[in-house]
């Protein structure tokens, strides 16, 4: 990198072909691109700072195009080591954006990354997993005394961002994009469902139809991916720890069982728990000989990859994102991207019409944080229900879609407790 650039990308010559992504995205993305259109007069982000950290995908850069549009000034950076996507970076970078992002940086290369984005000096950040917010708390809190305040993704992050809260270490206010309906009733569910499913498919081209497939978690984003799975003809295992969500699984029609015994019978295992350690050793051992292992959580810690390449005789990359590792028994079994996000690895995430409502989201949330009127004191905040409800009522309009309007006596009605029978 040169010492004068604002960048620094894998090739910069894929800009062409990353804008040509960019593009099909904006056609995709009507809400957002309302809002750009809305907005770019106003500016209500100008005199903005913002430090990002999110998936570096055609759909952040509608994001990215949009919060410029409306004043800011931003550095970027992805949120996962292999998430991003090259073409879009060198898209973004020769449109003069300050990024720092390429696809398989190092754990060091990732959080150089995270200290570059930071030397914007944001007033707000952005981002997905909580890794630049705590970043900026541990390694920068010199940063801490000009922001006003961030957003936040995904379910993870904002797991870790009230367990920080909790403990009186969150400096500044944070709004839980994540917690609103119109995006975890949308982008989780529906999203992950498509994409991870995607992912697997782009990596194995195997059939779905007929396969055991094991689904670790059945949370919005495991219910995603099992009522798509069920969709295509896989016969659907749930494994789960919550019994009230366990049980919403077993009366959907999947068969319910613990990872030990689903490990004997799984043709294909996707995990979507959050948590560490779903799939061990001995499960790996278990395993049929051919079983497709994937992740779709946030982390890379749900597979433990680490106990497969000690326990594996031989391991080598048999096609894109899909890695065969031999078992002393003689079985293969196949580790899809590396155990990280399969949806953003092997595929392209979630789909652009999805993005659309988290986005319009994120680019809301940044506004009010920006606009100021109300002052938040450090915590985790959620979206206002009008909000949602304006995102879904533009989404909906944008599908060729109308719903009805409560009628004065329906509203009355709603509010009185005399009329019965
Ligand atoms: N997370 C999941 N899918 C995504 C996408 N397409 N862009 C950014 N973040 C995502």
């Amino acid at each position: 990198m040169d010492e004068d650039q604002n960048f620094k990308v894998r090739d910069l010559s894929l800009a062409s072909q990353g804008k040509k992504m960019i593009e099909w995205a904006e056609a995709h993305m009507p809400v957002l691109m309302g809002l750009r259109r809305e907005y770019s007069e106003k500016k209500p982000l100008k005199g903005m700072r913002i430090a990002g950290a999110l998936h570096v995908t055609k759909e952040t850069a509608v994001l990215v195009r949009t919060l410029i549009a409306a004043g800011a000034e931003l550095s970027w950076a992805g949120c996962n080591p292999l998430s991003t996507n090259d073409a879009v970076a060198a898209a973004l970078a020769e449109e003069g954006i300050s990024i720092y992002a390429w696809h398989g940086l190092s754990t060091d290369e990732f959080y150089w990354a995270l200290d570059k984005v930071l030397e914007i000096s944001p007033t707000l950040t952005l981002d997905d997993g909580a890794d630049l917010i705590f970043r900026l708390h541990d390694k920068h809190p010199d940063l801490l005394s000009e922001v006003i305040g961030g957003t936040e993704e995904t379910t993870t992050g904002v797991i870790r961002l009230r367990a920080m809260h909790k403990e009186g270490a969150l400096k500044y206010p944070v709004i839980a994009v994540n917690d609103t309906p119109t995006k975890w009733q949308f982008d989780n569910v529906y999203g992950t469902g498509q994409s991870a499913l995607d992912g697997v498919l782009r990596a194995t081209n195997v059939l779905l139809a007929g396969k055991q497939l094991v689904v670790a978690g059945y949370g919005h984003c495991g219910r995603g991916i099992a009522m798509r799975a069920k969709g295509m003809g896989a016969r659907v295992i749930v494994t789960e720890v919550d019994p009230v969500n366990a049980l919403k699984a077993a009366l959907e029609g999947y068969s319910v069982m613990k990872m030990d015994e689903a490990a004997e019978i799984g043709d294909i295992f996707i995990t979507a728990t959050g948590m560490k350690d779903v799939i061990r050793k001995w499960h790996f051992e278990k395993m049929k000989d051919g079983a497709i292992i994937a992740n779709a959580g946030h982390f890379d810690v749900e597979i433990n990859v680490k106990e497969l390449e000690e326990i594996a005789v031989s391991q080598r990359e048999i096609r894109p994102n899909n890695e065969e590792f031999v078992l002393p028994s003689g079985n293969r079994v196949y580790l899809l991207a590396r155990g990280r996000l399969v949806n953003l690895v092997a595929a392209e995430g979630h789909p652009s019409e999805v993005m659309d409502m988290s986005f319009a989201n994120q680019f809301l949330a940044l506004v009010r944080l920006a606009q100021g009127e109300e002052r938040l004191s450090p915590g985790v905040y959620l979206i206002d229900q009008e909000i949602d409800n304006m995102i879904a009522l533009r989404k909906l309009k944008s599908m060729g879609f109308d719903i009805d309007e409560l009628a004065p006596e329906q509203l009355k009605y709603l509010e009185s407790y005399q009329e019965g029978t």
